[in-house]
């Protein structure tokens, strides 16, 4: 599985980026706006950090504006991904789009109808939401599994399943576990993936004892 940082701070994506461990970006109109800067100023500089797919979000909500501010947003860098809703709409312009030659992913995706769709318009990425669907008692795991399920019953389909809105380590597991092309994780969420407290310990203990050696590797 792909791990993609879901951040529009610079910082805290060159810092994960340093691990050489972060597949691609993903941004949203929410975190271009905590930024508190230009867009194509914060795509651009994103893009320079990771090689991978980086995805930027329109804000028009009709498929010819969709379409042009996609095609300015992907003329910021090769690496960008346009990011359109789950309308008629996005659809359309992910049509659109994805002809032309440009990444496009799908996103604010509630169910598998809507991930077929999004796979029959040509969408390069389908963003199930599973923490927002946890926020309202449902299973998102669940839409996980099942669009997994459908498209591998269909090979033509290439649609990657990008899973988005992700809150914990479990999710991370299950998303892996579900099959999930990729899964976009909070920096926050991320930096904790490699923890654990036997790790911890362990290190502690061997550490001590090799002290105790008094020898050196070097
Ligand atoms: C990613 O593409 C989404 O925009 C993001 O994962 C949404 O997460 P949230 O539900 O925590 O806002």
């Amino acid at each position: 599985m792909k791990f993609f940082v879901d951040s529009a701070d610079i910082d805290q994506i060159r810092e994960l980026a340093d691990t050489g461990l972060v597949d691609g970006v993903t941004t949203n109109p929410s975190l271009v706006a905590k930024t508190g800067r230009d867009i194509k100023e914060v795509v651009s500089e994103i893009c320079a950090i990771v090689d991978g797919p980086v995805s930027a979000e329109v804000a028009a909500l009709d498929a010819d504006g969709m379409v042009e501010e996609g095609r300015n947003l992907a003329g910021i860098a090769d690496n960008v991904t346009v990011k359109v809703p789950l309308t008629w709409d996005g659809l359309k312009a992910c049509r659109a789009l994805t002809q032309g030659g440009t990444m496009v992913n799908v996103t604010l995706c509630f169910s598998v109808a809507q991930a077929l769709l999004a796979a029959k318009a040509g969408a390069t990425f389908v963003s199930p939401f599973i923490g927002r669907l946890d926020d309202m008692g449902l299973d998102g795991l669940e839409l996980i599994r099942d669009i997994r399920t459908v498209y591998d019953n269909y090979e033509p389909l290439t649609t990657e399943i990008l899973a988005a809105s992700i809150r914990t380590e479990n999710h991370v597991k299950d998303c892996a576990k579900a099959g999930a092309d990729v899964a976009t994780v909070p920096p926050q969420v991320l930096q904790t993936l490699v923890r654990h407290p036997l790790t911890d310990k362990g290190l502690d203990a061997f550490l001590t004892d090799w002290k105790a050696t008094g020898q050196s590797i070097l």
